[in-house]
């Protein structure tokens, strides 16, 4: 049988997102918004470039949680995107009631999928959607990490002048301010980048990552990135879809691990059929595990607004 997913959300990163993976060929599509006519029309358009671009995904637009019946994965961008000036932060509490409205139309229609959270602030949506869901922690997932890493090994790869194929890098922690680009392991065709370029210049590609995000706001004015961040949404599907065993910087359920206990933040996972099958442990020095626990206090502080 065909695979099903479902994206919730019509907008920028949704309708994104359902164009790429209807054009992997994999699995049907079905896009939901509360708008109506939007999601059908924008569904109904991505339909038919398939003729044009090559493949027999089935893709609808609907209103109603009765189609997405039974999918395999389901991914939340439903919520409102940051404006210039904005953090992701301010975005709570507009957001947790979507999610959570949101979250339990899918457990109700798909009480096996994977869900894959994308709405901002990123962790703190991620750990509403695994309360609200009662799912085990591996079918609960948050995408940021790919993007903030993909955003690192930009710029990284601008600057050695090299492809961004042959940079390697890690971005830890929360999808905010306190994201931790680790420097020491990012790598050009298998080189420390401390070796091949100067402290200061890495630096000022640490910040430009870090505010990665606030950057693209700046320009767009209305609205968030949404190319780059459908791209992450979907290595991620392609992953568990094809069971690929890809080792991604995700938002997880820590469970202990890193010595944190409870919470949601980016860390590097094994992702499978199963969805988020192990949690890779990498061997922190003093100042990133500061950093990282000073993360996960900043998720913790969203928590704690949420009352969860
Ligand atoms: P957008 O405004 O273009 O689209 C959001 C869509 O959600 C709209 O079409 C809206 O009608 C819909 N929506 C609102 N409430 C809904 C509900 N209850 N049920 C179904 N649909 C609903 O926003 P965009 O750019 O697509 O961003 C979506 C979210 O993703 C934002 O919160 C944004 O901050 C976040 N984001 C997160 C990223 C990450 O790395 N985790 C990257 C990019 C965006
Ligand atoms: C970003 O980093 C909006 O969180 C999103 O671009």
């Amino acid at each position: 049988m065909r695979k099903k997913i479902t994206v919730v959300g019509a907008g920028n990163v949704g309708a994104t997102c359902a164009q790429r993976l209807a054009e992997r060929g994999y699995a049907d599509i079905v896009l939901v918004d509360i708008i109506e006519g939007m999601p059908q029309g924008k569904a109904l358009d991505i339909l038919e470039s398939g003729p044009v671009v090559g493949f027999d995904s089935n893709v609808i637009g609907t209103n109603s949680y009765a189609d997405t019946a039974g999918s395999d994965i389901a991914i939340i961008t439903s919520g409102v995107p940051r404006k210039p000036g904005m953090s992701r932060d301010d975005l709570v509490l507009t957001n947790m009631k979507i999610v959570k409205g949101v979250t339990e139309e899918l457990v109700k229609a798909s009480p096996n999928c994977i869900i894959i959270v994308v709405a901002n602030p990123l962790d703190a949506m991620a750990q509403l959607a695994f309360k609200v869901s009662g799912f085990p922690r591996n079918r609960v997932i948050g995408m940021s990490g790919i993007l903030d890493t993909a955003r690192f090994r930009t710029f990284l790869a601008q600057e050695l002048g090299v492809s961004v194929e042959d940079v390697a890098a890690y971005v830890l922690g929360g999808h905010g301010d306190t994201m931790i680009p680790l420097t020491r392991m990012a790598t050009v065709g298998g080189v420390p980048v401390t070796e091949v370029l100067p402290e200061e210049t890495i630096s000022k590609i640490v910040e430009r990552t870090v505010k990665g995000g606030g950057e693209i706001v700046a320009l767009l004015k209305t609205g968030s990135a949404f190319y780059a961040p459908s791209a992450g949404v979907v290595q991620m599907v392609d992953a568990i879809i094809l069971d690929k065993q890809n080792i991604l910087p995700c938002a997880a359920y820590l469970d202990g691990e890193y010595g944190i206990n409870g919470v949601f933040v980016g860390v590097p996972a094994k992702l499978g059929k199963n969805g988020m099958e192990q949690i890779i442990e990498i061997k922190l020095m003093p100042e990133e595990e500061a950093a990282l626990k000073k993360s996960v206090d900043a998720v913790r502080e969203l928590i704690e607004i949420m009352k969860i």
